[in-house]
């Protein structure tokens, strides 16, 4: 890959900044767990997994703020940092499960001392980052056996190595069919409003020379009717017990066309993003943001000032829409509900 999307280095955590792409490629320094948590809301890093990581960096950086005299005092100041990357992002299930695990690690090491702590988080905060990559290519592996030689792919919103700590979920399997040497060919939905498709995924794809073709959002339908989609691959948010799977907002609306025009429809995540406590995507929470998001296009507004706005970052597609959901550990296909349980190990 020829970007980095995190990583610790020299004590701080570096992120590319996702907000300027695709026109400057900048590398941002954070060095305290607040601006961490700034960043994760204000967007300079997004997509489920890469949050996941950069609440547990967030973390290991909070955790070496802390100025504690006992453990008493170190825990519950920890518990303070946890909570303020909770309250981030509500949506993906990747950034709760990244500060479970932080918190089950200081946890498990409470005899230790609090600068022994420290390091074990620091040490936790990048595992998570390098088994992301991992899970990425495994997730591809499996992936890219759906994928036909000469397949027109399309995907929405960006779930691409800048979504995760590299190589991405859904472009995981576009990049693992490629590398496959499959003639592949790419149609990215822009993915109003943040334009995630258009910024991000196009950005990556053509660093790759992946053969791309930017459509917008409303233009998905135009094309699988004419028979030039053959399969849509995206990534996921949160997946709950029956295969319902929150995702970027427009992921319903391409999975009922994919099924209108009877064409495959894949989900591809990492076993993370599945929150089996909850029966089904109705209890999935659902970030609603600002709405200059849409009144507004790279600061110029594009609506009428004063219109009222509704802005829900994301949407649950029905697992009756989803022809397989693509895991590192495996296809679960069918019966959601057991296959689910069976890849989470
Ligand atoms: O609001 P975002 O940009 O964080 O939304 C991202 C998505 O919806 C992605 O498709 C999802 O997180 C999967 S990323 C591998």
């Amino acid at each position: 890959m020829s970007f980095r999307t995190i990583e610790w280095r020299d004590d701080s955590v570096i992120m590319i900044d996702q907000t300027r792409l695709p026109g400057e490629e900048v590398y941002n320094t954070y060095t305290d767990f607040k601006a961490v948590a700034e960043a994760i809301k204000g967007m300079v890093i997004r997509g489920a997994p890469a949050i996941g990581v950069a609440a547990a960096m967030g973390i290991a950086l909070g955790a070496r703020e802390i100025i504690a005299d006992t453990h008493e005092s170190f825990f519950r100041q920890l518990e303070n940092v946890c909570d303020v990357m909770a309250r981030t992002r509500p949506t993906a299930v990747n950034l709760f499960w990244a500060i479970e695990r932080m918190k089950r690690v200081a946890g498990d090491n409470r005899g230790k001392s609090l600068d022994q702590i420290r390091e074990i988080l620091k040490k936790e905060a990048i595992r998570i980052e390098q088994d992301d990559l991992t899970i990425c290519r495994n997730i591809g592996k499996w992936g890219a056996t759906l994928i036909p030689d000469g397949a027109t792919v399309l995907t929405h919103c960006n779930a691409g190595g800048l979504a995760t700590a590299g190589y991405g979920t859904a472009l995981g399997v576009i990049r693992a069919a490629h590398e496959a040497g499959k003639k592949i060919q790419v149609f990215a939905d822009e993915t109003r409003p943040w334009l995630q498709g258009a910024r991000l995924t196009a950005w990556e794809l053509m660093k790759e020379q992946i053969p791309t073709t930017l459509i917008s959002d409303n233009m998905a339908g135009f094309f699988m009717s004419r028979g030039e989609i053959t399969c849509c691959v995206v990534g996921a948010d949160r997946i709950a017990a029956n295969g319902d799977t929150a995702n970027k907002i427009g992921t319903y609306s391409v999975a009922v066309l994919a099924k209108e025009n009877n064409i495959p429809f894949y989900v591809a995540a990492p076993v993370s993003t599945l929150d089996l406590s909850l029966s089904d995507g109705a209890k999935i929470p659902i970030e609603e943001r600002h709405s200059c998001e849409v009144t507004h296009i790279k600061g110029i507004l594009v609506a009428p000032e004063g219109i009222r706005v509704r802005n829900p970052a994301f949407d649950v597609t029905p697992a009756r829409y989803i022809s397989a959901i693509i895991t590192e550990n495996g296809i679960v296909t069918g019966d959601y509900r057991s296959g689910l349980r069976k890849v989470i190990k």
